[in-house]
């Protein structure tokens, strides 16, 4: 039992003795959810609001407050006083600190773990790349977002099913066979991948300004995929294994991984379904030749749904619509998460309603989980313009520049390349997920890469310093830790944050938020450096020196789980 549950027990048990026999009295369990932190440090550690009883008890908050108040008085957990209508409490320094740290180091890297996610799946289509497209780093946000999600939720205790939604249907594909055949080579595009693919697709679009005639031919080719012509197929499918192929190589540094690449494509054979389902629940009207559901503009301000165009053909949204029905069939998922540009957000709520309208009670649980734009050193990027940075590109500088602070700053460390590795990707990592995934970001190296200040590499300096403490520990006998050492303001600051970790992840979870993991962690190197400072760890006095390691151990286990759960990685030295 963590402290705050042991004092909502306490709570609990002396709520029942002050009015035995009254109905209705709350649970240890909803206490725990009534306990609120005080503003104020001075207020004590926990507050309960004693309005929560007042209705029950039939009793102003400040009474019942002060009857608890007399009732508790002081033991070994807390000491509990009276401010207006509520029961504050101060924690027993000593007690807080051992609880807190058994608790931790009981569990290890699994502190925080939990099981209320047993028996049930989330989906998250994320990082869904386009075929024929570099990865530049407009993609960052969603792959790491998904990556992270993921992994929260598996922590939680969740089946999570990662599916990268391939861009991989459109007319665009008719044109770069077309471009291919044309203009192509084959070896420099099997050797130069996407980039080859890229340059082929804007050749056809300058020649096309001149001779529209090659958007016919784009068509053409792009009806015989559809049709199933060998020849194109085996071209598309070339197209795709050549992006995927690239694109591999941007997931291994990232250390993703997806269960399925299910795209757009996989769901041609099953429009069928969407269609006949929506005729059938009188749905579907024709306007002006498309097939469209109206939404009731007037009522919830969306536009209707295009389903299918004037021709016939099928559009983003319908395969949406198919891709939904079919993971619910397959997964039978609990949470369907799309994280994925907030741009696209009347996309998702357009064809989340239509979900709604065909009757399945599961649409609450298709979840847009939106976030912002990302420029780099100031400037938006733009295809367009020729603005664009690449995601491949990105990283290897990252790691390059990690490399030369760490040749500068450690030069004897035995792993430099691992290491210099782990900081460059983590530190693009973490300023990926830094702040509320709703706000833009701008990407600028002086700030990703600075050793203090809010940063990877100060997140991770930080777990190295806890193992370098921890290494020189290791030499010495362990004996009884003297808690009352960890009394002072600096440890009980971290001691309170290490005992919130479990509630900052379920938030993070609930949220779809990994920021508030990012910040939580982020703080508590604030909070250990800060104590380090003020206090050395390897002293004389024995029980005091293992109270400050086993202090050192249960953040340097938290760091490294918080930093797993964002998607980074821990070096222990650099
Ligand atoms: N490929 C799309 C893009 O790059 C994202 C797809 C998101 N997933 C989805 N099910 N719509 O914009």
């Amino acid at each position: 039992m963590d402290t705050k549950q042991s004092l909502a027990a306490l709570i609990a048990d002396t709520i029942e003795e002050c009015f035995m026999g009254v109905e209705g009295l709350p649970t240890a369990d909803d206490i725990a959810g009534f306990l609120e932190i005080p503003p104020q440090k001075e207020m004590g550690d926990y507050a309960f609001p004693c309005f929560k009883l007042s209705k029950v008890l039939r009793k102003g908050p400040p009474v019942i407050a002060s009857m608890l108040a007399g009732a508790v008085g002081e033991n070994d957990l807390a000491r509990a006083e009276q401010m207006g209508g509520y029961l504050n409490f101060f924690l027993q320094r000593d007690n807080f600190a051992q609880k807190t740290l058994e608790t931790v180091l009981a569990a290890g890297e699994d502190y925080g773990k939990g099981d209320e996610g047993a028996g049930k799946t989330v989906c998250l289509d994320y990082s869904s790349i386009n075929i024929a497209k570099r990865f530049h780093i407009g993609h960052l946000s969603t792959t790491m977002l998904g990556q992270s999600l993921s992994r929260i939720y598996q922590f939680l205790g969740y089946k999570t099913v990662g599916i990268n939604h391939l861009g991989d249907w459109g007319t665009q594909f008719g044109k770069l066979i077309y471009a291919y055949k044309t203009w192509g080579e084959k070896e420099d595009v099997e050797k130069r991948g996407v980039e080859a693919l890229t340059e082929l697709y804007v050749k056809f679009h300058d020649e096309a300004e001149k001779d529209p005639s090659l958007d016919d031919e784009g068509r053409r080719w792009f009806k015989a995929i559809e049709d199933g012509n060998e020849e194109a197929l085996e071209l598309f499918n070339w197209f795709k294994a050549l992006t995927l192929r690239d694109t591999q190589r941007v997931y291994d540094l990232l250390g993703v991984k997806f269960d399925s690449y299910n795209g757009e494509a996989f769901y041609n054979d099953k429009m069928g379904r969407v269609i006949d389902e929506l005729k059938a629940k009188n749905l579907l009207t024709v306007s002006e030749g498309a097939s469209i559901v109206d939404l009731d503009q007037d009522e919830t301000g969306m536009p209707p749904c295009l389903i299918l165009k004037k021709d016939g053909a099928t559009l983003y949204a319908t395969r949406d619509i198919a891709a939904a029905l079919w993971r619910k069939d397959e997964y039978d998922f609990d949470k369907c998460l799309y994280v994925v540009a907030y741009q696209q957000d009347l996309h998702f709520r357009q064809w989340f309603k239509v979900v709604e309208k065909m009757g399945y009670e599961w649409a609450k649980d298709l979840v847009h989980v939106a976030f912002g734009m990302i420029s780099y050193e100031g400037q938006s990027l733009s295809t367009r313009k020729g603005h664009v940075v690449f995601l491949e590109d990105l990283l290897h500088s990252a790691i390059e520049k990690a490399r030369a602070i760490i040749e500068e700053k450690s030069p004897n460390l035995e792993n430099k390349d691992e290491v210099a590795r782990q900081v460059g990707i983590g530190a693009v990592i973490y300023a990926d997920l830094q702040n509320g995934r709703i706000k833009d970001i701008n990407f600028c190296w002086d700030d990703v890469l600075s050793f203090d200040g809010e940063t990877g590499p100060y997140v991770q300096y930080t777990h190295a310093r806890c193992c370098s403490a921890l290494r020189k520990a290791a030499e010495l006998e362990p004996v009884e830790p003297d808690y009352s050492a960890l009394s002072d303001d600096y440890a009980q600051e971290l001691l309170r944050q290490l005992s919130r970790f479990p509630e900052t992840v379920r938030e993070a979870a609930k949220r779809y938020e990994p920021s508030i993991i990012t910040r939580a962690v982020t703080e508590l190197c604030k909070a250990y450096n800060k104590f380090y400072y003020e206090n050395r760890i390897i002293v004389d006095e024995a029980g005091v020196r293992e109270a400050r390691i086993r202090l050192t151990r249960a953040v340097k286990n938290t760091i490294k789980t918080g930093l797993y759960l964002i998607g980074m990685e821990a070096p222990e030295r650099m």
